[in-house]
C-alpha cells in the first residue's frame, strides 16, 4: 500500500530529519512508530499522508509514484487515508457532528447513512452529548476523540494516527485501540505513533523505531 525507498526529508534546506527510510506497509498490517521526541515521527506521518513530499528517494502509495502525479491526483489518493494529527486540526466553525460527518459528505454518502454512522461513532466514543458543540468548547481528550472519529468513519485503506491516545485515559485509549484493531482486521493498514509502552504491551504489534531520523526495525 505504501512503499518508501531510500527516502529522505529536510525542511527548507536544513539538515535531513529523515534519512534513507525503507519501508513497505502492506494491507492489513499494524505498526507502531516509536522514538524519542524530535526523532521524526510526525514528519514521517506527514510524508505518508502526502502532506510533505520527500526531498530524496521514492515514495509510492497504492502503486502510484507520488512524485510523478498531479496535485489533484494526490488529493484523490489522500481520501483513502485516514489521519489523526497530533494537533487534531478540527474545523472550528463546524459542530462535533459535522466534523465527523465531513469526510462522508465529501464522498457523497446519503445523509441517512451518515446519521447512522456518525451516531454509532459518537456513542462508542462517549461523545453523544456533545454533538452540537464546537470544538473550542471541548477538552483536549474530547477533541482527540472527535479527530479519531473523523479519521476512521470512512473505514480508510490506510490509517495514520500520531500519538492518538496522548490526551486520553487508559480506559478510552484501550477502546480506541480496539476500534483500530477492528478496522485492521478488515484490511486497513494502521500506523500508530506512540510513546505509550503500556499500550504497546496490551496491544502488541510490529514496532518501527526512529532514531534521529533513521528507521531501526
Ligand atoms: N516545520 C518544520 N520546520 C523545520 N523543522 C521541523 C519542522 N517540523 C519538525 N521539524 C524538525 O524535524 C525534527 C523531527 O521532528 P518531528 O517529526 O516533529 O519529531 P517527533 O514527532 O518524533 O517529535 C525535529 O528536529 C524538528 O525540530
Ligand atoms: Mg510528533
Amino acid at each position: 500500500m505504501i512503499n518508501l525507498k531510500h527516502t529522505g526529508l529536510r525542511y527548507d534546506g536544513g539538515p535531513e530529519v529523515l534519512s534513507d527510510i525503507n519501508l513497505n506497509l502492506e494491507a492489513g498490517s499494524f505498526h507502531y512508530l516509536t522514538g524519542s521526541s524530535g526523532s521524526g515521527k510526525t514528519s514521517l506521518m506527514r510524508m505518508l499522508h502526502i502532506g510533505l513530499l520527500p526531498t530524496r528517494g521514492d515514495i509510492s502509495i497504492f502503486g502510484q509514484d507520488i512524485m510523478q502525479i498531479s496535485r489533484q491526483q494526490r488529493a484523490d489518493l489522500r481520501r483513502d487515508i485516514g489521519v489523526i494529527f497530533q494537533d487534531f486540526r478540527l474545523l472550528p466553525h463546524l459542530s462535533v457532528y459535522d466534523n465527523i460527518a465531513m469526510p462522508l459528505r465529501l464522498a457523497d454518502i446519503s445523509e441517512t447513512k451518515i446519521e447512522t454512522a456518525v451516531t454509532e461513532m459518537l456513542n462508542w466514543l462517549g461523545l453523544k452529548d456533545y454533538k452540537s458543540i464546537k470544538p473550542a468548547f471541548l477538552s483536549g481528550g474530547q477533541q482527540q476523540r472527535v479527530a479519531i472519529a473523523r479519521a476512521v468513519i470512512t473505514k480508510p485503506k490506510i490509517l495514520l494516527a500520531d500519538e492518538p491516545t496522548g490526551s486520553l485515559d487508559d480506559y478510552m485509549g484501550d477502546r480506541i485501540m480496539t476500534l483500530f484493531e477492528e478496522l485492521n482486521k478488515n484490511g486497513t493498514a494502521v500506523v500508530v505513533a506512540t510513546h505509550n509502552k503500556g499500550m504497546i504491551g496490551r496491544f502488541p504489534h510490529h514496532i518501527l523505531n526512529l532514531k534521529s531520523g533513521h528507521l531501526i526495525t
